[in-house]
């Protein structure tokens, strides 16, 4: 069976119906990860859980150690990752409690330690990443969207941007230009460094706003921990659907 890990987002620091088995302390060559790995049942099924932003959610998205988390996950031998984000929306059927299966990525990250192809090489090495996601996965994740009725959306382009504040209306009105639907801080490295460890890696985000200029409300942050809770709660329901027959 494949081993499968899921990294939560912002609103999903822990599972809460996964029968915690063990936890796992991880050193990597790259530093500690976000977090011990926590072992657990989730249904039937094992899984490892790993919150991105820490067990207390005080890592910004900039500060991910994005390298441990991935190096670590592959180092105990798992192939698949279920990373879920909490993101804004900025296309028409893209917004608040939607729960989105992007196919794409477009990187506006910096500064961060994004590759593992560093030093060290035999020789320069580059990674294909037309198509950033696991496509498998991704089916998997929509299927399972679908069985339990989730406000899903099966595709979409994932803006990555540097946080940890929101976007200005005229980036977003670019990233709109650009082809992003939805706009994140996390995507990215991580997709591309599971790509470079030849992990299977997709994506379950969950529209927590309209992002900015995109509706005529302020953006305020009740309202996103509020749409936050409602989608967790879906996407917890999928991803139980989702390892039923995985
Ligand atoms: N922008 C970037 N990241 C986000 C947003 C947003 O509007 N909402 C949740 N994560």
């Amino acid at each position: 069976m494949t081993k499968l890990a899921i990294i939560g987002g912002t609103g999903l620091d822990k599972i809460p119906d996964l029968e915690i088995t063990h936890r796992e302390v991880s050193h990597t060559p790259f530093g500690e990860p976000s977090a011990t790995l926590t072992h657990g049942i989730f249904g039937s099924t094992e899984v490892i859980f790993l919150p991105r932003h820490g067990p207390s959610h005080t890592i910004p998205p900039h500060r991910v150690n994005y390298r441990a988390n991935l190096w670590a996950l592959k180092h105990i031998g798992v192939e698949a990752v279920i990373a879920i984000a909490a993101v804004g929306g900025i296309t028409r059927d893209m917004g608040p409690g939607q729960i989105v299966v992007p196919d794409q990525i477009i990187d506006y990250t910096y500064g961060r330690e994004h590759t593992l192809f560093e030093y060290d090489l035999d020789q320069v090495t580059h990674i294909d990443f037309t198509n950033p996601y696991c496509e498998p996965l991704r089916k998997a994740l929509i299927e399972a969207g679908e069985e339990v009725s989730a406000p899903l959306t099966t595709r979409g382009t994932y803006g990555a941007t540097q946080g940890p504040r929101l976007e200005t209306a005229m980036e977003i009105h670019r990233l709109e230009q650009d082809g992003c639907d939805i706009v994140g801080m996390t995507g990215m490295p991580e997709a591309s460094l599971a790509k470079e460890l030849d992990l299977c890696y997709a994506c379950c985000a969950v529209v927590a706003n309209w992002a900015a200029g995109k509706s005529d409300d302020p953006i305020s942050m009740e309202a996103i921990e509020k749409n936050l809770k409602t989608g967790m709660s879906d996407v917890n329901r999928l991803v139980a659907r989702l390892l039923q027959h995985y």
